[in-house]
């Protein structure tokens, strides 16, 4: 039987954006559902810089790649032991790095990592927060152990940027540790402040900035840009203080940290997912807490750039913003404004 198509997205491999092959409409078989799945129609997606680095590094290959992490979209069916969702609701989530993702008409997503969206968020609005928020709680909560009676001081460094945008916000929420972010221009950094920050660091001038604003150092550091920056770290992080990694940069030299005892931490969000974690269903749970804090009007959707072109040309254009690795807050690609 021949299988039904839809369109989507995809790249057949790593290519720069210059090229029109880079991103390409295609189409696709739809896809089919695992018992778990749901089957969402995808309304808006993000741009991250993992569909970035992922959609530039591409092995050819003859079936298209179909990135997209972020969606926000209505579900349409729903798999035989899915328990939690049904056709018809509005969602978000943060996808599987295993799987075919949103930049497509329809996604197969596991339940488990789907919650329902913030009913106070246009899809578009929604779609800027599930990956950040998820990988900012992860962070702050999980990593750090972050409470509302914790005290102290953290440093989001790459601040404005997506992930920064809604951490400072979680961070002013869910802890009570001072705020530092990094912000390197004027605009990011009257973003970081309007977004809650209790004070600005220039991460060009990192260890000055930073020891004017905490000259007893800080406790918690959130690391997006390692590389070549370890040595600093030792300097400004307090002795037994805890870094969270990010990024993945190759060889890192950890040795500085030692003499003070700083705890490095790793924080990769499709840990769950790739490895189908027997807590998976955690993922379905903080995206349900942070669309109550949507909804409560406590965090706000981290959305500055909407491109209203579902299309190859759409994306690649987003994809370029994101290139840059000086967006402030999200780049979203939605059906309609
Ligand atoms: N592990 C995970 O699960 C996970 C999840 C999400 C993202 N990430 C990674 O985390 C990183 C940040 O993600 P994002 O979505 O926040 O990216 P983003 O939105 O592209 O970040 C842009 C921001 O980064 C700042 N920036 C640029 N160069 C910097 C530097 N050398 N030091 C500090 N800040 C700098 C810019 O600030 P100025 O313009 O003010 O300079 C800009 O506001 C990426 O490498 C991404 O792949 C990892």
């Amino acid at each position: 039987m021949q299988q039904e198509k839809m369109a989507a997205i995809g790249s057949y491999r790593g290519l720069p954006l210059g090229d029109r092959d880079s991103l390409q409409d295609v189409d696709v078989p739809v896809p089919q559902l695992r018992p778990r799945d749901v089957l969402v129609r995808v309304s808006a997606v993000s741009v991250n810089p993992a569909d970035v680095k992922i959609r530039a590094s591409l092995p050819p290959s003859q079936q298209p790649r179909i990135l997209g992490f972020d969606g926000a979209g209505v579900v349409e069916a729903t798999g035989s032991d899915v328990s939690t969702l049904s056709v018809g609701d509005e969602v978000w989530y943060a996808g599987d790095v295993t799987r075919p993702g949103s930049n497509a008409e329809l996604e197969a997503v596991d339940e488990r990592i789907v919650a329902r969206k913030p009913g106070s968020l246009t899809f578009a609005e929604a779609a800027a927060l599930p990956l950040t928020a998820t990988t900012a709680w992860e962070t702050l909560v999980e990593r750090f152990g972050l409470t509302s009676g914790s005290r102290g001081t953290l440093l989001v460094l790459g601040a404005a940027g997506g992930v920064g945008s809604v951490m400072i916000q979680l961070a002013k929420e869910l802890t009570g540790v001072r705020v530092l972010a990094s912000a390197s221009r004027p605009q990011s950094r009257d973003w970081v402040r309007e977004l809650g920050a209790d004070e600005v660091v220039d991460h060009r001038d990192l260890v000055a900035t930073v020891r004017q604003a905490a000259p007893e150092g800080v406790d918690y550091l959130v690391s997006p840009y390692s590389r070549g920056n370890i040595e600093r770290y030792a300097e400004i992080v307090r002795p037994f203080g805890h870094i969270t990694g990010i990024d993945a940069p190759g060889g890192l030299d950890l040795r500085p940290l030692v003499p003070k005892s700083i705890t490095w931490h790793w924080e990769y969000m499709f840990t769950r997912t790739t490895y189908q974690t027997p807590d998976l269903a955690v993922r379905k749970e903080l995206l349900t807490t942070v669309a109550g804090l949507v909804d409560a009007k406590r965090i706000r959707t981290t959305l500055t750039t909407t491109i209203s072109d579902f299309t190859a040309a759409g994306l690649r254009e987003a994809h370029r913003l994101v290139e840059s690795e000086h967006a402030i807050g999200k780049v979203v690609v939605a059906r309609q404004p």
